[in-house]
């Protein structure tokens, strides 16, 4: 595709989570520490620099976490919050949406009800394209969240039991963090679930081909005492079809402290957020809950990715 200057132009883009290696993922982690470090130096590292959020679904961390992190690298940011207010509702693609708004901005990151949509708004778009969620597909920038969560509380990525609990069908979180998980050592899976939430066929097999160890249960008290991280899901709502399943299968999961008692001291548990009821109010104020401390995570890395996308090194070791 063509740049602004009119000439041809290799975009990064980064749709699903293995558009990244690892090596990529850890210079990531690596600048979000730097932020914390020394986050003078980043007050005005993307002056001049504008992102767009264009948001087709509703969202709280995604869209306010990639705007308050260019802010607080000193550039801009516009879009839009709803496919309602933007000129989709006269019938605009997804493509010429972003081929316009890449005119303007330097970056864009998108979110989509539609599987595939951000694979084709990257095949048009002139500037790089983030994908902020596409339907029950991927959602790579919330994985990168839950990366350098674990990587900072574990003080590492490999070696290690992960539960996952609740909608593991519909679950874009959990799809992206089980891609991404596998590729590291001796990682294994314990995939909580009713039945008719269990993880799709693909990912399945593509534990299998990796070689990652995993196993499928139904009661979250009977993994509990294996794991390292606990990373429970909400039931959503706006996936299903029939409002009859989802009220059978809405309380499947609610983590209580008596449900924690057979778990380590050592327990990470995480959740990408939005919650409703699969984790108690007094899990909170447990020292193991760390999903208040993954939101600001997510800010750390959407600031290191949006340095990344637009080509500016802060460590100068690799571009
Ligand atoms: N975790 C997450 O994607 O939250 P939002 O839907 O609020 O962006």
């Amino acid at each position: 595709m063509k740049g602004k200057d009119g000439r041809m132009k290799q975009v990064k883009n980064l749709v699903n989570i293995t558009d990244l290696s690892l090596k990529e993922i850890e210079y990531l982690i690596k600048i979000a520490d730097d932020i914390v470090k020394h986050p003078e130096k980043y007050n005005e590292i993307c002056k001049h620099k504008k992102l767009a959020t264009l948001f087709f679904e509703p969202s709280t961390r995604t869209r306010l976490s990639f705007e308050a992190a260019m802010l607080e690298m000193g550039g801009s940011v516009l879009g839009f919050s709803e496919a309602g207010s933007s000129s989709a509702t006269k019938g605009e693609s997804v493509g010429d949406t972003v081929r316009t708004v890449g005119c303007y901005v330097d970056v864009i990151a998108m979110r989509h009800p539609k599987e595939g949509a951000p694979i084709v708004a990257s095949q048009v778009c002139q500037v790089p394209i983030i994908n902020a969620g596409d339907g029950g597909h991927f959602h790579p920038t919330q994985t990168l969240t839950d990366l350098l969560t674990i990587n900072r509380c574990k003080k590492r990525l490999d070696n290690m039991t992960i539960g996952l609990c609740g909608d593991l069908k519909f679950g874009r979180t959990v799809h992206s963090l089980i891609e991404a998980m596998q590729r590291y050592n001796n990682v294994s899976f314990v995939l909580i679930s009713p039945p008719e939430l269990q993880v799709p066929d693909y990912i399945k097999e593509s534990l299998k081909n990796s070689g990652t160890s995993f196993k499928e249960v139904q009661r979250l008290e009977d993994a509990m005492p294996e794991l390292d991280v606990l990373y429970m899901t909400r039931v959503q709502k706006e996936r299903f079809f029939n409002e009859a399943d989802y009220i059978r299968l809405k309380d499947s999961y609610i983590l209580d402290l008596a449900k924690l008692k057979e778990a380590r001291s050592d327990l990470t548990i995480m959740h990408p957020l939005p919650r409703v009821n699969e984790i108690s109010r007094e899990v909170d104020d447990d020292p193991r809950a760390q999903y208040f401390y993954q939101v600001l995570c997510g800010k750390h890395i959407r600031m290191a990715l949006i340095l990344y996308m637009l080509g500016i090194d802060p460590l100068e070791k690799w571009l």
